[in-house]
């Protein structure tokens, strides 16, 4: 544990000397969200595979770059592609850099993923705000000795995605105009997609979207004391509502489509910070 918090400083510390400034927000893009990347002023981009005790990422579509530059006058680190615990990462791998992040001094954490619809009122494209989680993975980050240089050991989650975040990413959508859902995700760790029997438990216990990322970088984020704002993009309807199968290419393919929105969503909500 103490050998975790040497690798977090050694990782920020590499971090700094590619970038002087200091990140205020963190940014992590979700599944077919990286070209938000682009939008970042003169960026300083560092390979993931260069900055120490980092961890590689395996999936297609995901870049595996940070991206370090301003966009509306806020210095954001920038996260495309992230771990997932799927690819055979254990949880803390999965936090890890976004415990770097918090290190380098980001005070707000916005996380993006893409997720399947269960609300029967959702659509495929639809952005949503993520108002609370659901932590069905099995596991949690913080599972071992507390780094109590880092947080408590009993974080409390029950305002983990901060209500004026919520808030103000509404009226930023409002405001361009973007429509909007809210509601409840619920993380597993997959890789398979859900069957039709779980989807529909889901729905009783009170989730609107189901993905495979997130809950275990929301939980880091909160225990060092983070801001954090999540965004859904849902990219398909889940398991069982609709007559077909799930595949990654959908998934996908609905993210690109849904890719523009989503960047003027971000524009207007960084904007607004
Ligand atoms: N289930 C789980 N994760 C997902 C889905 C889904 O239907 N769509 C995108 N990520």
């Amino acid at each position: 544990m103490e050998q975790m918090l040497e690798q977090i400083k050694e990782a920020a510390q590499y971090i700094q000397g590619q970038y002087a400034e200091r990140p205020q927000v963190g940014v992590v893009l979700g599944s077919g969200l990286g070209p938000f990347s682009e939008q970042i002023e003169k960026p300083t981009v560092i390979s993931y595979q260069d900055i120490p005790h980092f961890p590689v990422s395996t999936v297609e579509g995901h870049a595996g770059k940070l991206f370090l530059g301003k966009l509306h006058k806020k210095n954001l680190a920038v996260m495309s592609g992230r771990f997932h615990y799927y690819e055979g990462y254990n949880f803390q791998q999965v936090v890890f850099p976004i415990r770097v992040m918090a290190r380098l001094g980001i005070h707000t954490l916005i996380v993006t993923n893409a997720a399947g619809g269960i609300n029967k009122s959702f659509t495929p494209g639809d952005l949503m705000i993520m108002e609370d989680h659901i932590n069905l993975t099995g596991s949690n980050p913080l599972i071992g000795p507390n780094l109590s240089e880092l947080g408590l050991r009993f974080p409390d989650m029950s305002t983990a995605y901060t209500p004026e975040l919520r808030e103000l990413a509404e009226k930023a959508a409002k405001a361009r105009k973007i429509p909007v859902q809210k509601g409840v995700y619920i993380g597993i760790t997959g890789p398979s997609f859900e069957t039709p029997a779980e989807i529909r438990m889901m729905r009783v216990l009170g989730a609107d979207a189901v993905g495979m990322s997130t809950v275990a970088e929301v939980i880091a984020a909160r225990h060092v004391g983070l801001k954090i704002l999540g965004i859904s993009c849902i990219t398909n309807m889940a398991a069982g509502m609709l007559n077909q199968p799930l595949t990654h290419e959908e998934t996908k393919e609905t993210a690109a489509k849904a890719q523009h929105k989503f960047i003027k969503l971000l524009q207007g909500i960084i904007a607004a910070l």
